[in-house]
């Protein structure tokens, strides 16, 4: 069975398509490497053994998407291409519209024109806003407080619209709270260009002296250590959650969410901490002013996605501060 993966040079695309490959799919990706490396492609084939059928073009292109559903069989898609940095969306809100958007409505689009009716969507726990009570379930309101947050809320309104008028269509849509971690063989990862924005790419390259400490945002919030509390996921396991969304999609039609989370919050000095003790590093760091549109705790309920897909979080929080740093280790060899 073809599988299609937008973005599937990414962070967690990546981690995907070598569950996908192991998991005997035929995978084909269209990215268009914007915030992703070509060489992530022969990474892959290294870990897996197999090939991926690679497109280089935008998801918004779509006569590419027909030359991608023209040539390839394609009986399901896991969408991830997006922009996803909170910050810069505040910034350049328009960018970050017209590609999320418009990259989601070509696909479903083309998918209609070829027939291929099963999808899994790439959305996050943003969508929740600031919730009044934890841990988060599926059915909590729905807010947002940045425009990146907002084009994943809008795409699940352009999806459940098409489920709507397509009751054909099989929608998994995979609410990700934070994912972290990389392969064990520390040939793929996370490794954002510039000055990270998030908390555990940015440990790492203090523990690497890249960068000289890390700023705490804040520790009067009201959590055990007055730090912000995450609900931190092995991306690996966020990737096999995509494999059982996607046997999900072959069991008939219908909209479905999930969250992907492990359940447990952890402040960010438990994480310098933990990451400290399994690696023998230091990591220096001071504490600073809340970053704006921070919230104080987020954490998952991910019992839906147990009971309906027969998945759970298996990696904890030292795997995946053990994995992230091997895999920069290995970048920097
Ligand atoms: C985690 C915690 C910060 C950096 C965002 C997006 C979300 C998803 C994951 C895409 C918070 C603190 C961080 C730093 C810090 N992205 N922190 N110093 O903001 O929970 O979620 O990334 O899908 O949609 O909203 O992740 O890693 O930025 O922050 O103290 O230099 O670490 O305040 O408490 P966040 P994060």
């Amino acid at each position: 069975m073809k599988v299609l993966v937008t973005g599937g040079l990414g962070f967690i695309g990546s981690h995907t398509c070598c569950e996908l490959l192991d998991s005997n799919y035929e995978v084909i990706v269209v990215d268009n490497l914007s915030n992703s490396k070509i060489d992530v492609l022969d990474k892959i084939e290294e870990i897996t053994g197999k090939k991926v059928k690679f497109y280089q073009g935008n998801v918004c292109d779509k006569e590419l998407l027909r030359e991608i559903f023209r040539d390839n069989d394609i009986e399901a898609v896991i969408h991830f291409a997006a922009f996803k940095a909170v910050g810069e969306s505040v910034k350049e809100p328009l960018k970050y519209y017209e590609n999320n958007l418009l990259s989601t409505i070509c696909l479903c689009e083309v998918m209609k024109e070829f027939g291929c009716r099963k999808i899994v969507f790439s959305s996050s726990a943003t969508v929740y806003g600031s919730p009044n009570k934890l841990p988060i379930k599926e059915d909590f309101p729905l807010s947002t407080t940045n425009p990146y947050g907002s084009t994943k809320l809008m795409n699940e309104q352009i999806l459940k619209d098409l489920w709507i008028s397509n009751n054909d269509f099989s929608i998994i849509i995979l609410r990700y709270f934070n994912p972290i971690g990389a392969h064990k063989s520390g040939l793929i990862g996370e490794n954002p260009n510039g000055i990270p924005n998030n908390l555990m790419p940015y440990i790492v390259r203090v523990a690497l002296g890249e960068l000289p400490e890390l700023s705490v945002f804040g520790n009067d919030y009201d959590t055990p250590d007055g730090t912000g509390v995450r609900d931190y996921i092995h991306v690996v396991d966020l990737a096999k959650g995509h494999i059982k969304a996607i046997e999900k999609t072959l069991k008939g039609s219908g909209i479905y969410y999930y969250n992907l989370g492990t359940g447990t919050g952890y402040s960010v000095l438990d994480l310098v901490t933990t990451f400290e003790k399994v690696n023998g590093v230091s990591v220096k760091y001071k504490i600073v002013s809340r970053r704006p549109g921070d919230i104080g705790s987020c954490y998952a309920d991910s019992s839906k996605a147990f009971k309906e897909l027969g998945w759970k979080a298996e990696l904890g929080i030292e795997d995946m501060c053990r994995d992230s740093y091997n895999y920069q280790l290995k970048c920097n060899k």
